[in-house]
């Protein structure tokens, strides 16, 4: 762990140039709007280390998979978004040297990311080798009122010198991936052109036909003489740019501003990419760099009206809670349901840019309660709409029913490591549970009926053919697999995937049941199309009532898989600061014999079903597996937090908190280099809302269980619930609930319910 940046409620600083720190800071100062991204780079050349990343929603790239030995089964390739041409950098010349922001000294240096308004600000003062010193000020965002637009605005001023200098705003498609499996740039190019200020180039992926035509134009004022400047167009393989060359004196500002759009065959059709993008562009040109910004904030400043969370009494986690509910909306808006939410958004190349179960485990709830609910449902139908590929995937293990990939793009499978591809198929149930808690939240029951109850029965004819039958203990196993503990493979019966295996059944029969009895018509129609048999039903309720359970009687917990009490029982208090992180530290065999776990195993089924389970079971479980468990998955620490909210460890709770909402900004995995860790950062949101703040849906009320952690004073989050606003707010002694949209409804605050009035609120002394 290391605090890098400076604390603030709003923004997120970098005082001081630290090379080292250079693709830390790129990833954490990453921009976004759900269409596009672009890593915190800087705008000038800049030799040093540093991972240059422009990404578009939904290009990828199939890359041909690379492992030792081929198993079959495995996918041909693995899909990676890809890095896109880059409109970001103006190149600068000073007196006819390239400026290299690796080989000047910073006299002042200041990189912030203002995550109110949405804005990336690079300032700094160099001084280059002839002693010349310069005064840069950037500020560049992505548009999140218009989806394809990106402005920057760039000042120069030289402060102790008259001279040249010449800045060529540009766009480079000449781009790679660092994690290009054989060293293949992606990108052919189709046409390019500038002129004058203007300047496009189409580019093309070399599989998969995505077209992408990224424009440009650019505007300077001078504070100077205007009369001695020239523009030249420079072309070049896969690169246009523009060069503005001017006369300055000390202390004379240029300011430019490039606008760029990006537009995509995603979006419209290969012909039109050009004079779209041109639209788009010059309709940003002519509104301007000032309003385009007020009018990028004031969207950023809605959704904060929506989705924010204040916390009075300390502003480490006031700043931490911010930057992940402000990365969480650059990343994803649901308003396309082909896109998803990759586990590093647009800010980095690792996990491919893909979807896992992080998506339905982990992401959901956040977009589920602070926007529209098209936008929790736009991501239930990106899974609908791979369901047939989901099931080729299953018959290509051999079974039956629909498997849903560990990492997708399109619905195929792209992981090629058996003991995940193959074995860690809890995942299935993951995307069961995001129907069932879409429809527990917003009541939606018409959404079974047309779309969920197919994926339901298709997954659950799955588990019918993945669980085998013990006829000496009369039970049901489910054997060789992989639970969410990835420090553990090819075991037998994992609680967790056994227990929501057999859940999963049982929603889906309780489907059945509430088709049958609302929309009798509707399910006539799916039973034939679906070519259900009864039969079926009755081998669920069999799979049900005979599932086999792993148990320590001795202890009274679930046991994480069978044998798992054979392992050599020591905590995670034992090891030395030198063991951890463990994956960085020891080898894979040592890794697999001990008994540390990564991530919630157990414990995520417990928080999962949760209204199953006493506080004494879940105590126990968690006494036992969280001093076991090394929190190397950014996925775990949100769930555990969570879970001890629930059992009064209030400490441990908040420990966990700063665990899950830092763990970027303090670089607590040693791993934010290679971008930010998006969706757990939606479980660090469960960890205020649900976890603080006890929030639950039970028998269509909305229920909390408040608690102000010891080192705030108070906190406040907004949810929308059925189309009621609220604004939670919880103090020590009183809890208000303000509705600021919405008509009159119960809600429940710890066993009492309360009638919350429209454009009212209720106040609970405790
Ligand atoms: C976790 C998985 C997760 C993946 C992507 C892995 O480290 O163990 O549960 O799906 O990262 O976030």
């Amino acid at each position: 762990m290391e605090k890098y940046f400076l604390v603030d409620e709003w923004n997120v600083i970098e005082e001081g140039f630290n090379p080292d720190k250079n693709r830390l800071t790129e990833s954490v100062m990453s921009l976004g709007n759900g269409y596009m991204g672009i890593r915190g780079n800087f705008t000038e050349y800049y030799s040093g280390d540093s991972l240059k990343g422009t990404y578009i929603a939904g290009v990828y790239y199939p890359d041909k998979t690379r492992v030792g030995w081929w198993k079959i089964g495995y996918p041909e390739y693995f899909a990676k978004v890809l890095n896109a041409p880059d409109f970001t950098t103006i190149d600068v010349y000073i007196e006819d040297e390239r400026l290299d922001l690796a080989k000047v000294k910073f006299k002042k240096f200041k990189r912030t990311l203002n995550m109110k308004t949405g804005c990336l600000n690079i300032e700094f003062t160099i001084c280059d080798g002839k002693n010349r010193e310069t005064e840069i000020k950037t500020k560049k965002f992505i548009s999140m009122a218009k989806g394809e637009v990106a402005a920057i605005s760039y000042s120069i001023t030289p402060l102790n010198y008259d001279g040249k200098i010449e800045l060529i705003p540009l766009i480079d498609g000449d781009v790679s991936n660092e994690d290009s499996n054989y060293g293949e740039k992606f990108w052919d190019e189709v046409e390019k052109n500038v002129d004058g200020l203007y300047g496009y180039i189409t580019m093309k992926t070399k599989k998969l036909d995505f077209f992408v035509c990224t424009s440009m134009k650019y505007d300077v004022y001078c504070s100077g003489n205007k009369n001695k400047t020239e523009i030249e167009p420079i072309v070049k393989e896969k690169y246009v740019g523009s060069k503005y060359k001017t006369y300055c004196n000390i202390g004379e500002t240029i300011t430019l501003y490039k606008y760029a759009a990006v537009t995509s065959n995603r979006y419209y059709k290969n012909e039109e990419l050009v004079s779209k993008g041109k639209e788009i562009l010059e309709e940003a040109f002519l509104k301007g760099f000032d309003n385009l910004f007020e009018e990028h904030s004031k969207a950023l400043e809605h959704q904060w009206k929506e989705s924010d969370i204040v916390i009075d009494g300390d502003v480490e986690s006031q700043q931490a809670i911010r930057f992940n509910i402000f990365h969480l909306n650059q990343t994803y808006n649901g308003k396309d349901p082909r896109l998803n939410i990759g586990p590093k958004g647009f800010t980095g190349e690792k996990y491919g840019g893909s979807t896992y179960w992080d998506t339905e485990a982990f992401c959901f709830p956040f977009y589920l309660s602070t926007h529209d609910k098209s936008v929790a449902r736009n991501l239930l139908i990106y899974r609908y709409n791979h369901l047939e590929k989901a099931k080729e995937n299953a018959k290509k293990l051999g079974l039956k029913g629909a498997l849903y990939p560990m990492v997708t793009m399109n619905g195929e499978e792209c992981h090629n490591e058996w003991e995940i591809t193959f074995e860690e198929i809890h995942r299935n149930a993951a995307i069961s549970y995001a129907i069932y808690s879409y429809v527990r939240y917003t009541g939606d029951e018409e959404y079974l009926s047309d779309y969920g109850f197919e994926v339901l029965v298709e997954i659950s004819r799955f588990w019918e053919s993945r669980v085998n039958y013990n006829p000496l203990k009369d039970k049901y196993m489910i054997l060789g697999v992989t639970g969410p503990n990835e420090y553990e493979n090819n075991v037998n019966n994992n609680w967790y995937t056994n227990t929501m295996a057999a859940w999963n059944l049982s929603y889906t029969l309780k489907v059945c049941e509430i088709l049958k009895k609302k929309y009798p018509e509707k399910y006539k129609v799916l039973k034939e199309k679906l070519k259900l048999q009864d039969i079926e039903f009755e081998k669920w309720q069999d799979i049900i009532n005979k599932m086999y359970y792993p148990y320590v009687e001795s202890l009274k917990i679930f046991e994480q898989q069978d044998g798992y009490m054979d392992k050599e029982q020591k905590l995670v208090s034992e090891l030395s600061k030198d063991d951890l992180p463990l994956n960085q530290n020891w080898s894979w065999d040592r890794i697999l014999r001990s008994c540390f776990i990564k991530q919630a195993d157990v414990i995520q089924g417990i928080y999962f079903l949760n209204e199953r389970y006493d506080l004494d079971t879940i105590k126990r479980n968690f006494d036992f597996y969280e001093p076991r468990t090394v929190h190397e998955s950014s996925l775990s620490a949100c769930i555990y937090s969570i879970i001890a909210s629930q059992i009064g460890y209030q400490n441990k709770a908040y420990e966990l908190f700063l665990r899950s909402s830092r763990l970027d900004l303090d670089n607590y995995n040693n791993d934010t280099n290679d971008g930010l860790h998006i969706t757990s950062m939606a479980g660090t949101w469960m960890t205020i809302t649900q976890g603080f703040g006890g929030m639950k849906v039970i028998n269509d009320m909305l229920c909390f269980k408040p608690y102000v952690p010891s080192k705030w004073k108070s906190y406040s989050f907004k949810i929308l619930f059925r189309e009621h606003l609220l604004k939670i707010d919880v103090k020590k002694d009183v809890i208000t609930i303000y509705q600021e949209r919405g008509n009159e409804f119960i809600i429940k605050v710890f066993d009492d319910e309360y009638t919350v009035p429209q454009n009212g609120s209720v106040i609970i002394k405790k």
